[in-house]
């Protein structure tokens, strides 16, 4: 199915003035500098589009969760600097309000080809609250929207939603190629699919894992979420991080692979070993620990018998990585398969190497990533997502190794679960006249 929405290069631009929305919401370390910039970069495919029209362009977005406009380490002034290196020889002017005399004033002085950056939408509670009159005075800035803010179009709000009801509302390029590119993988996947999903809480993913279960040829579970698995099927985690609420959910979820398993060649993975630490530090001992394979044990120990240990979490230990059975029994998988989507990491990616950048819970993510990329031969279309598996492939230098790697949290995963996003639903049919 193709995007249904009225995109940029549906609608005449030419000298317009154009508000656009887009997700600037990134990380920022303590000092407020930008320490991943993927997003920004992403929009600018749309920027340039529209600079290219010799428009007049305002942009707007939120950053973070601000208590209030004077909570000013969610400023997007760091935002306009970026912009400023990125877009040069063009004008980027800022503005610290998103509404209101003063960005009348500098949107009046705004020249074609020129940008003006507004305030973080989000210092106004009115942004959440989906409020129209904050919706008509954004919208009066301009007279064309553009929504390309694809993180963001999950929630209604007033840049999303009600803004659509004041003035032409079309799509930007990221948001048409991030909806398009799910939508297809989801619908029409080249097979065998193989879902690979980590991450800490199964709640957060639950449609996301029942839907894959009900698509997808092969689904496995690693991360954080895995040991609640391993906990409900009476695996003895000992010190592991899970979730107690979550134990029946876990038990539901197999129940629904176990019969899927039955009806067709369906395949739920859960770890069979790990990587286990009696701390979460560089420095601290690791060791492999395979309950259920027995095949990393017997090998160390070959030709003796393995200790018992070996099979066991002592009490004081903690699962921090799937184990190099299972890493390579999914990398394995994936040499069977057309499409991988992947969401979650496979351990705790963030503790950083003392022999190089993978750090020691990273080799189960480090496995998969190769698998993925064609290491071992096979090399299936790629679609990753979530923002800690984004956040590692960036710092490893591999986004542009994928062939789509999601700007949106939130947002994509909600989009794979199959919901409407509000902030596309609102946006002007392919064929529809503009309502305004
Ligand atoms: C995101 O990072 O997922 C989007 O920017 C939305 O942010 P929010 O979860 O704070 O609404």
């Amino acid at each position: 199915m193709s995007f249904s929405k009225q995109t940029i290069k549906d609608i005449n631009l030419e000298g317009k003035t154009v508000l656009l929305r887009a997700d600037y919401n990134v990380p920022l370390n303590g000092t407020g500098k930008i320490t991943d910039d993927y997003r920004i970069l992403q929009s600018l495919p749309t920027v340039k589009y529209l600079l290219s029209k010799n428009v007049k362009l305002i942009i707007c977005s939120h950053l973070g969760r601000p208590k209030g406009p004077h909570d000013l380490k969610y400023s997007l002034r760091n935002v306009a600097d970026k912009l400023r290196k990125v877009l040069e020889p063009h004008h980027v002017a800022f503005v610290n309000e998103c509404t209101g005399p003063e960005v009348e004033k500098a949107v009046k002085n705004l020249k074609t080809g020129q940008i003006l950056l507004l305030e973080n939408l989000r210092f106004h509670p009115e942004e959440e609250e989906n409020n129209s009159e904050f919706a008509k005075s954004l919208a009066s800035l301009a007279e064309i929207f553009v929504q390309d803010g694809f993180g963001v179009v999950h929630r209604a709000h007033a840049s999303t939603d009600a803004i659509t009801k004041f003035i032409p509302s079309v799509s930007g390029l990221l948001l048409e190629k991030e909806v398009d590119t799910i939508t297809n993988v989801l619908e029409s996947p080249k097979r065998p699919l193989a879902a690979i999903i980590g991450g800490a809480k199964i709640s957060d993913k639950i449609q996301l894992i029942n839907r894959f279960i009900e698509i997808a040829d092969f689904v496995a579970i690693g991360g954080a979420m895995a040991n609640t698995f391993l906990k409900a099927s009476n695996i003895d985690i000992a010190h592991s991080v899970y979730d107690k609420g979550e134990i029946g959910l876990a038990k539901d979820i197999m129940e629904k692979a176990r019969q899927k398993s039955k009806e067709s060649s369906f395949s739920f993975f859960i770890p069979k070993d790990a990587v286990v630490s009696k701390k979460i530090n560089s420095n601290s001992h690791t060791r492999i620990v395979d309950w259920s394979s027995h095949i990393v044990a017997d090998i160390e120990s070959y030709p003796k018998n393995p200790d018992a240990k070996d099979y066991r979490i002592e009490k004081d230990e903690q699962i921090l990585d799937i184990g190099p059975f299972s890493a390579a029994f999914i990398a394995g998988s994936l040499q069977l398969s057309k499409t991988v989507i992947w969401n979650g990491t496979m351990g705790v990616t963030e503790v950083e190497g003392l022999h190089g950048p993978i750090g020691p819970y990273a080799r189960g993510s480090e496995i998969l990533v190769d698998g993925i990329l064609g290491e071992f031969g096979n090399r299936p279309f790629s679609l990753v997502g979530g923002g800690d598996t984004v956040g590692y492939i960036e710092n490893r230098n591999l986004v542009d190794s994928f062939d789509h790697v999601s700007t949106g949290g939130g947002a994509s995963l909600e989009l794979m679960a199959g919901r409407k996003l509000p902030g596309v639903e609102a946006l002007l049919d392919k064929k529809e006249k503009a309502r305004i």
